[in-house]
């Protein structure tokens, strides 16, 4: 029988940029198949064209067993696939329904009736993400009014709402915490007994692992391996995906020296999410933040750099007590945040990568002017650093792939010189490789001084790179791991224990 989905030698060139050379994969009914592979080796342009939303240069691809003529998304949408947008594809002023209905009445001449029968499957759909959809989430809210897991579990709904044959989901995890995720996978799994079909993209091979049936790898645009998940493992998958170049693994580094003078110290921070927390963070420290997603990790760190500022307590720089109304005077001070909900907090989009860097350098700088030449060699450097893949740094934001994009905006503050780093789950969709050199460079930055606080969602980052964890649960820290107890096992202890 033919597969589902078959596409072969696809290629594609965005001007002067080669994004697909020779793109392939092969989907059979009822498959969950993994797609993986760099920043930048073309995972989103082919599931793009596969879904109709970039036309290929050369190719085939065939759908059903016939060849598939799609110039527009609507075409794929009549053959039966669905696509998550990476970049998220919702309109924030409108509700979360109107979202995920939009476009419904494009694609079938909808009776009162069976619109009836659509919001019954979008209330059951939801039903089944209940306990994990967080404050503050409704059907009737705006989506601007939603934190970043939410947006992406509504853009998961509005997929599978319209029931395609084939789901792709291009990095559909990464803003989601396990229990989420869990949830995800079942839907996925109930899927593939109905005969559904999904394309699942992650950087997170424990996900791969646990959900796929087969597992494709790309590099450099190029298809290089298929394997099915049962007869293969981890280091076979790895090596297919970077080649020859080495990986690097745990980062290693000395101990900083406990009577480090404090970068920053909060005493008693209250905010409407978080309750009376204290800590401190030593020059050459990186102290990381653990629990399970939304305990006040995120709330945290945003009123260290007066994003979201406490209600009360006290934030001192250096020994000095400093004012953090606003994220300029953060700045100003020394501070500096990255985060890994890109779309929200960190793109300035349709303008230049330049523009993009330079605007937290201006900030820092208290510069009005900036004199490209000067700067471009050091934004050049950090970018360097990060190997990062881009054609130059005039070129739009939105030419970069997702996880080269996010590069940018960690290297937006590298480029600062801050003395006080705010990671807030910073490496979201970073490939492996560039996750190492991002979190080497990390220690580097410690080492030549600067205080890091650190969220990740991923346990095995927060281990790979942390000094002292402490674990947040409800707004309160509830555990400090340090020493000999920072492993995978304590780490999951606490966060668990006092979960509500
Ligand atoms: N609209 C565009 N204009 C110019 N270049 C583009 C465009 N879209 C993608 N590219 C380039 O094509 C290449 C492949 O990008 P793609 O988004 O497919 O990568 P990816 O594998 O999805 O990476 P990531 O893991 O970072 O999401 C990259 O070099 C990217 O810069
Ligand atoms: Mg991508």
């Amino acid at each position: 029988m033919a597969p589902l989905l078959d596409v072969a030698g696809v290629a594609k060139r965005f001007g002067a940029v080669t994004a697909l050379s020779d793109g392939a994969l092969r989907v059979g009914t009822g498959e969950i198949h993994a797609l993986l592979g760099a920043n930048g080796s073309g995972k989103s342009t082919l599931c793009k064209i596969i879904a109709g939303a970039v036309a290929r240069d050369a190719g085939v691809l065939q759908l059903h067993g016939a060849d598939a003529v799609l110039k527009h998304p609507r075409d794929a949408e009549r053959l039966g696939v669905g696509l998550f947008y990476q970049e998220l594809s919702l309109v924030p002023q409108l509700t979360v329904a109107d979202n995920i209905f939009l476009g419904h009445e494009r694609t079938a001449p909808l009776g009162f009736l069976s619109a009836r029968r659509k919001r019954a499957d979008v209330t059951a759909l939801i039903s089944r993400f209940a306990p994990v959809l967080g404050d503050g989430f409704s059907p009737d809210v705006p989506v601007a009014r939603l934190a970043a897991d939410q947006r992406q579990i509504v853009e998961i709904l509005k997929v599978l709402s319209r029931k395609p044959k084939l789901i792709i989901f291009d990095e559909a995890t990464a803003a989601l915490d396990r229990r989420q995720v869990a949830i995800f996978f079942d839907v996925l799994r109930e899927l593939r007994a109905e005969g559904v079909s999904s394309i699942f993209i992650s950087h997170r091979m424990d996900e791969i692992f646990a959900v796929s049936d087969r597992i494709t790898v790309m590099r450099n645009g190029v298809t290089v391996a298929s394997f099915a998940t049962a007869d293969t493992d981890q280091d076979a998958v790895v090596h297919a995906m970077v080649g020859d170049a080495p990986l690097r693994e745990r980062i290693e580094h000395p101990r900083p020296a406990n009577a480090a003078p404090a970068r920053i110290t909060l005493t008693s921070g209250t905010s409407r999410r978080l309750h009376g927390v204290s800590l401190s963070v030593g020059a050459g420290e990186i102290l990381g933040l653990g629990g399970l997603q939304g305990q006040g990790q995120s709330v945290l760190l945003q009123g260290l750099f007066g994003a979201a500022p406490f209600t009360n307590g006290t934030i001192a720089i250096d020994g000095k007590p400093v004012p953090v109304r606003s994220p300029a005077a953060a700045v100003r001070h020394g501070v500096a945040y990255v985060s890994g909900d890109r779309g929200r907090d960190a793109a300035l989009q349709g303008r230049s990568i330049f523009e993009n860097i330079a605007n937290a350098t201006l900030v820092r700088e208290k510069r009005r002017v900036f004199w490209p030449r000067q700067l471009k060699p050091r934004f050049e450097e950090a970018l360097k650093q990060l190997n990062t893949k881009y054609a130059s740094l005039d070129a739009p934001i939105g030419s970069l792939s997702g996880g080269n994009q996010q590069k940018v905006f960690i290297a937006r503050w590298l480029a600062t010189g801050a003395k006080v780093l705010l990671l807030d789950d910073p490496a979201k969709g970073v490939d492996l490789g560039a996750k190492a050199d991002f979190f080497s460079l990390a220690r580097g930055l410690a080492a030549e001084g600067a205080g890091i606080v650190f969220y990740a969602s991923d346990d095995a980052e927060l281990l790979s790179v942390c000094d002292r964890i402490l674990v947040f649960n409800s707004g309160r820290i509830t555990a400090e791991l340090t020493g000999s107890t920072l492993t995978s096992f304590h780490l999951t202890k606490a966060a668990y224990g006092e979960a509500a």
